[in-house]
């Protein structure tokens, strides 16, 4: 271990990582999640689930759309794609909207809400949806970050009339989402089927990515020497880097033109993709994400400038990050994203124009929460050096 104060360079995998062990011996049966939905459907992205659950709810030009302060513009990018008004609502620190401003936002036009689970720990849905019945609203349940769990005694999702998901948060792939019901039957528009090359690259990546962390025994050496051999023919590596899914740097423009007919957001995920998330086992997918969430929550109790915002995890929970609260946000984020932390953070894709509101947390969040990514191919030394990196950080008196 270094001496206390010296800062590590991070090299673990910012996302999950293709291994053999997810797929040959892992149990399939431990915890309820999207993939138990009567109904469902790949897209190539969450955003892209979501458009098609406005589309499939009829959603119309100068229909209003409820969502968050507290969000991923990728989440309100869909209803502005589809010429819809997104109108933000408060939320309080369970993640659950503030019902009595939500009343006094709705008018005749609005017709449906996105209400997320956020970091993986499920947001009570009960009474959402009760109010939603009441009001004939649509509930688009946003599973992007809690793919697995139970919310209100029920699985995930199927408190909503459709329920997205968003795949590489959770499985060893850099694109793919779903669209799920246990209420309506899915009739979503024909998606655009991918090129082979397109599918060729998918399983490339994902080899690509066990070999580097020696996650594929018996065949690491040999992978990792085809790409050297590949890179070397073409002066550079043309592969992908997994992302952990977040969209850090998008922009509005950029985010809107994904939605045209042609786009990306009307294909289908490839395929490669799709059967590595649908056959990964669940077993030590949950079991090494709410270990290292818990031992993560241990190693950062106390620590300087900064608060757990969820120290306990909810039983059954399979966390996506955990949630830090950081005072002086500004002065600790890039010193900490720059040792190699898999990091996000919401305020640089936030939507323009959200309202303030008194009672609500969601702009704060949006500043102050770091999210840590905690998947399953992270180890306790990962976590370790993990822990020790951002306690230096946050401890440091530097400006
Ligand atoms: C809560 C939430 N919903 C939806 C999305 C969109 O998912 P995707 O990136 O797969 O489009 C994201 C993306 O980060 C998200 O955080």
């Amino acid at each position: 271990m270094p001496p206390a104060g010296t800062l590590e360079l991070l090299t673990a995998p910012h996302a999950p990582v293709l291994g053999w062990s997810s797929y040959f011996g892992d149990d399939a049966a431990s915890s309820p999640c999207i993939w138990d939905a009567p109904q469902l459907r790949p897209t190539s992205s969450g955003r892209a689930a979501i458009a098609l659950a406005l589309e499939a709810f009829g959603i119309c030009p100068g229909d209003r759309v409820l969502v968050p302060t507290y969000h991923c513009a990728t989440m309100v990018a869909p209803i502005a794609a589809l010429g819809a008004e997104p109108v933000f609502f408060p939320i309080h620190p369970t993640g659950a909207p503030v019902l009595a401003v939500l009343d006094r936002l709705l008018d005749d036009r609005t017709r449906a809400i996105i209400a997320p689970h956020y970091f993986g720990l499920p947001t009570p849905m009960a009474e959402l949806r009760q109010f939603c019945d009441a009001r004939r609203l649509c509930l688009i349940e946003d599973c992007a970050h809690t793919f697995f769990g139970l919310s209100d005694l029920r699985p995930i999702g199927s408190w909503g009339d459709y329920a997205i998901a968003s795949l590489p948060k959770f499985f060893p792939v850099a694109e793919g989402g779903c669209l799920a019901s246990w209420r309506h039957e899915l009739f979503p528009r024909q998606l655009h089927p991918r090129r082979l090359v397109e599918e060729a690259r998918a399983l490339a990546n994902a080899l690509e990515s066990g070999a580097r962390y020696g996650r594929l025994p018996g065949a690491n050496a040999l992978i990792k020497a085809a790409f050297a051999l590949n890179a070397r023919v073409r002066r550079g590596s043309a592969t992908l880097q997994p992302d952990a899914g977040q969209a850090s740097d998008l922009d509005v423009a950029t985010l809107l033109s994904e939605f045209r007919a042609d786009a990306i957001a009307f294909s289908r995920p490839t395929t490669v993709s799709w059967l590595l998330a649908r056959h990964h086992g669940r077993q030590r997918l949950v079991g090494q994400r709410r270990r290292n969430y818990q031992a993560l929550a241990e190693l950062l109790e106390g620590c300087p400038n900064a608060r757990l915002l969820r120290p306990e995890l909810p039983e059954a929970a399979v966390p996506y990050v955990l949630p830090l609260q950081v005072d002086n946000p500004e002065r600790y984020y890039q010193r900490i994203r720059a040792t190699g932390v898999s990091l996000y953070r919401w305020d640089r894709v936030r939507w323009p124009g959200v309202p303030d509101f008194p009672e609500d947390v969601g702009a704060v969040w949006s500043q102050q929460i770091f999210q840590l990514s905690v998947h399953q191919d992270l180890d306790a030394a990962d976590i370790g050096r993990i822990a020790r990196t951002i306690r230096t950080i946050l401890s440091s008196s530097d400006p």
